[in-house]
């Protein structure tokens, strides 16, 4: 293929690929275009690179087909898990041979994915509904890591702190931000705190931002944690909302650049902002 045809047929090849990744009907396949673009062209070029499927770790996830189930938002992955899966992705040296703890992780895409790609020294997946733990649950096993049955054996196991360690300890925690105390959360000994699409209400932000408020009372080696929260921006008064809770608890914060690298089948035109808090 001329350079100039391999550019026209990138969106044709990251629409294949898209779907691929997500696992579509291949019936939802853009055949047509494909046989089109294939009239115009001499060579066999486009084939092969639609052939040479995206390669790389996988992450085998168990959930729900539905945006809401048993009452939660929790059993689906949500577009701004996949955004901070992304950024985390490109920046590894972040969460290497560090403590993550994740806040609401739903089906826990982000964290396998961090868990895969990160080299984490350890993971605490949170949340407080029972569906959405019993499904993370299985979801970690599913994926190969074996689970902590508590916090004290996440702080045990020092032969795992080596640096070449493959898999982290990796524990599922109920967390409820409304009724967690700072002990407890201290326990778990954070370096980085993380949450995807959990500002979906006025409620939900003032929790989270009372739960916030607690982990910046946590300091592991006189370091409070680094704390990233990542959103679709659907509804701004909800984000609006969620700046000037911040504020108001003290907390200042800055936007993280926007990553490019699409790796993720989610929709092209959802708004999604990462902000880095400092606690
Ligand atoms: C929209 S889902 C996002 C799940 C996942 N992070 C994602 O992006 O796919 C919001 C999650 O936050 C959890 N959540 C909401 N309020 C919570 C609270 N007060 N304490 C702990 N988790 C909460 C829900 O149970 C749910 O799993």
């Amino acid at each position: 293929m001329a350079p100039e045809d391999s550019a026209e047929a990138a969106p044709l090849l990251r629409s294949f690929e898209r779907r691929f990744l997500a696992a579509r009907a291949l019936s939802s396949f853009p055949w047509q275009s494909l046989e089109e673009k294939l009239r115009d062209s001499s060579g066999s070029e486009l084939l092969l690179d639609i052939l040479q499927k995206p390669s790389g770790d996988s992450i085998t996830l168990c959930e729900s087909t539905a945006i809401i189930s048993h009452g939660t938002t929790g059993l689906v992955t949500w577009n701004a898990a996949l955004y901070l899966a992304e950024w985390a992705m490109e920046n590894p040296a972040g969460f290497a041979h560090r403590t993550v703890l994740e806040l609401g992780s739903g089906a826990g895409l982000t964290g396998l994915a961090i868990c895969k790609m990160c080299r984490p020294r350890a993971y605490v997946f949170s949340d407080c509904h029972s569906h959405v733990l019993e499904q993370l649950q299985g979801n970690v096993l599913l994926n190969g890591l074996s689970l902590e049955p508590n916090v004290a054996a996440l702080a045990q196991h020092p032969e795992h702190d080596t640096a070449d360690a493959e898999s982290p300890r990796v524990m599922v925690a109920r967390v409820d931000w409304d009724v967690v105390t700072v002990p407890q959360l201290a326990a778990f000994q954070p370096d980085i705190v993380i949450a995807a699409d959990v500002l979906y209400c006025p409620e939900t932000v003032l929790s989270l931002v009372g739960v916030l408020q607690k982990l910046s009372a946590c300091q592991k080696d006189q370091r409070v944690p680094d704390a990233y929260v990542a959103f679709t921006i659907r509804n701004p008064e909800t984000c609006q909302l969620f700046t000037t809770e911040l504020g108001r608890a003290g907390i200042p914060w800055e936007e993280v650049p926007r990553h490019d690298q699409k790796l993720f089948p989610y929709e092209e035109h959802s708004e999604m902002a990462i902000l880095k808090l400092m606690l």
